[in-house]
């Protein structure tokens, strides 16, 4: 896995570059449509990068009193955020963490949770640790929305897994620190009602998409 400092020396270095992961678009679609954005009230995104989804979020889908809080452990990233939330900035901000999964905002406050790409870097402990902090965050009813990298349900998406494994095996940093993993294995029954899981391959990258109801 990537220490902290990895995380933040390879995103601050890697900006605006985030933007153009063309096989993360299918499933970021995906997520936008089974999220009932529409609906939404208070959105907090954990590791929220460039802010590209929040400024989509707000400018064509959510009400226009929808509030949004992005957080970021890469200082490039959160200005970078700063800057495509910036025409909503009486109800959208963001701020940069120290890679804690702890989050500046009262329980049951929130009726969305986003987290894109980003437990697949995350270890299995502070993955939980995230998970448990959106439950602490969501009102009952609040959807989580994640996407990440997984394993492959195709003969071409089998291979790209493997070689995605090896290059990370190989150099974690190549990769940004992301792994396949499967994200449904990290909810707990007893908190979410899993309401959506596809595997969505797009140019042979398999990616998992959850939407689930917070118990
Ligand atoms: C692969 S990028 C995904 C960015 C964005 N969610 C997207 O889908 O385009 C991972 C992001 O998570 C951030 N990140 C990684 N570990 C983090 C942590 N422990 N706390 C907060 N942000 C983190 C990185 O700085 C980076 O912006």
């Amino acid at each position: 896995m990537l220490s902290y400092c990895e995380v933040i020396k390879f995103y601050d270095a890697f900006g605006k570059r985030q933007d153009k992961q063309f096989y993360e678009k299918a499933a970021i679609n995906d997520l936008i449509e089974q999220g009932q954005f529409d609906e939404a009230k208070n959105i907090i995104e954990f590791g929220c990068g460039t802010g590209k989804l929040a400024s989509r979020l707000l400018a064509c889908i959510t009400p226009d009193s929808c509030h949004y809080l992005g957080v970021d452990i890469s200082q490039t990233m959160v200005s970078l955020c700063r800057k495509n939330i910036g025409s909503f900035s009486e109800r959208a901000t963001c701020y940069k963490t120290e890679g804690e999964s702890r989050i500046d905002a009262p329980d049951q406050t929130a009726d969305r949770f986003i987290s894109t790409y980003v437990l697949d870097l995350l270890t299995e402990e502070d993955a939980i640790s995230l998970l448990n902090e959106a439950h602490r965050v969501l009102l009952p009813g609040g959807y989580l929305c994640l996407a990440s990298l997984t394993h492959g349900i195709s003969f071409v998406s089998r291979i790209v897994e493997i070689l995605w494994r090896r290059l990370y095996q190989l150099k974690p940093f190549i990769v940004g620190g992301c792994r396949p993993i499967n994200l449904k294995k990290y909810l707990q029954n007893d908190q979410w009602h899993v309401v959506h899981d596809p595997v969505i391959v797009s140019y042979g990258v398999p990616s998992e998409v959850v939407i689930a109801k917070r118990l």
